[in-house]
């Protein structure tokens, strides 16, 4: 049940995107890890794409090969040097290709890398990318360039994202970038720095552009959505020193997505991640009302347990997790739900254990991505606790997490079978060349015949009739 959200044992996909004819030089560039990274990659392309790059889907025939990489877990990083060592022969055929790391990985290290990786020419992290002409410059002179500066006001507002190897119907938005939130396990605080939030604007006029160019669904993203908080610009710690005014006016995640549901009223509309901590009624109350939001809330929890949440640093209990869960149950009543869990964070007995069990069971998710717990250098626990949770165990209880889950997914989509769902076809299924795959507004997979006349992009009313664990199996009506 680990799927694509944030999954580093998947390989990173490079793309192909629209040429500029007139561009002589040529990108390979690969993402790791979350959403962001591959939203983040299309900002990096658009970038180069000015600077006399287009993409190719083969390292042999790039000049710059670029690695967006994770550094959630150990596993994520590993996943990124061994990739990079498959690139040690085509250095040594090609002395002036460039090799850079972008994102969460080249943060975290920074010039350790350039003395890590002999191989690494370039280290930039997630709010520098602007810099990257510069950067390369100082490569093409034969030096090393680095720059893993944290911004507190960096959005990418005004950069128009590339759309990289998408299928044209759904697409990311990003409108918030970095996590103050510092759940103690968490790397990310440290990797892409201080909440900030995009201008309302900028984000609108994405918005209509990609309805304009076709798309039919939108995924707002960013590490923590819910705290969205526009107020004119800057880290979202200095909210308080804004003018009275600023403060006054100020738009938050519910009122912003409701914005976003009226300037384009027939784009499906997602959002990711979500914090509880963070996540207000409102929220829930806007997606009740308009038709075009998805009746979906991927609202990770990471464990049942309140010791457990409480040296997670999550800021919320059990018993308020599960009030929320039962708040938008009963204001969205064909909401789904999907999990984050962390199996065998520090000191977890196996009463924490049964506890998370046994939230899931009440709380009936659709999906889960559970993953072990993994220690990463600097964060607080790190530095304050022990990983005393044996991997045999860890494994144990991660295997019962998972097969839990796989019970509930199944029992979910049972409760979709027999009633038509609206699909978003977004394209052929990989199984079988005849059927379309595509989601309902609860996120759940769907496959189902191809009739003359439906395209991609279409959506189209189906009729389930059976189910896997995970997907759906339906007819056109
Ligand atoms: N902002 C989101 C999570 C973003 S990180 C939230 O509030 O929950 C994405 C997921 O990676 C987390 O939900 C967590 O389940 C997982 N994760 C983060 N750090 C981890 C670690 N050290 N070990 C294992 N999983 C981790
Ligand atoms: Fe990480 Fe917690 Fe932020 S999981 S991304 S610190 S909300």
């Amino acid at each position: 049940m680990q799927e694509k959200y944030i999954d580093e044992t998947k390989q990173g996909e490079a793309f192909a995107i629209a040429e500029k004819p007139q561009n002589s030089k040529k990108l390979f560039l690969e993402s790791y890890g979350c959403q962001m990274n591959f939203s983040d990659s299309e900002i990096v392309a658009s970038i180069l794409n000015e600077q006399g790059y287009n993409t190719t889907l083969l390292p042999e025939e790039a000049d710059l090969i670029l690695l967006n990489t994770c550094s959630i877990r150990e596993k994520a990083e590993q996943t990124v040097r061994m990739r990079l060592s498959q690139f040690k022969n085509l250095k040594k055929e090609k002395p002036n290709l460039t090799v850079g790391v972008l994102g969460c990985m080249a943060e975290r290290l920074k010039t350790k890398f350039l003395e890590e990786e002999h191989l690494v020419d370039l280290v930039v992290g997630p709010d520098a990318y602007r810099d990257l002409p510069n950067l390369l410059k100082e490569t093409e002179d034969g030096r090393d360039a680095i720059n893993v500066i944290l911004s507190k006001e960096e959005t990418y507002a005004d950069i128009s994202p590339v759309r990289l190897g998408g299928n044209g119907v759904t697409a990311f938005v990003t409108i918030t970038r970095g996590c103050d939130n510092m759940c103690t396990f968490c790397v990310v605080p440290f990797t892409r720095g201080r909440e900030r939030s995009r201008d309302p604007h900028s984000i609108i006029e994405e918005c209509k552009e990609l309805w304009t160019n076709g798309y039919k669904e939108i995924t707002l993203l960013g590490q923590n959505v819910d705290s969205y908080l526009w107020f004119g610009g800057g880290a979202k710690k200095d909210f308080k020193k804004a003018t009275e005014i600023q403060q006054l006016t100020a738009i938050n995640f519910a009122q912003l997505m409701e914005m976003v549901a009226v300037a384009v009223p027939q784009m499906r509309i997602r959002f990711s991640t979500s914090n509880p901590h963070d996540m207000s009624t409102d929220v829930f109350k806007v997606m009740a009302k308009y038709d075009n939001i998805c009746k979906y809330v991927h609202l990770p929890v990471q464990s049942g347990s309140d010791r457990m949440l409480e040296k997670m640093n999550r800021q919320h209990t059990r018993a308020e997790y599960l009030a929320l869960i039962n708040k938008a149950k009963e204001l969205i009543p064909e909401v789904s739900f999907s999990q984050d869990m962390i199996i065998g964070f520090c000191g977890e007995t196996e009463e924490d254990h049964q506890l998370t069990l046994s939230l899931m069971r009440e709380v009936e998710y659709d999906y889960g991505y559970m993953f072990s717990y993994s220690e990463r250098p600097g964060t607080p626990a790190e530095k304050k606790m022990e990983d005393d949770i044996p991997a045999d165990v860890k494994q144990r209880r991660l295997a019962e997490v998972i097969a839990l889950q796989g019970e509930l997914s199944r029992k979910r989509m049972q409760g979709y079978v027999g009633r038509n769902h609206e699909i978003l076809i977004e394209g052929t299924s990989k199984k079988n060349p005849n059927q379309w795959k595509g989601r309902n507004s609860q996120n759940a997979v769907c496959v189902f015949d191809k009739l003359d006349g439906q395209k991609l992009g279409d959506i189209v009313t189906v009729f389930v009739h059976g189910n896997t664990q995970g997907t759906l199996l339906g007819k056109t009506v």
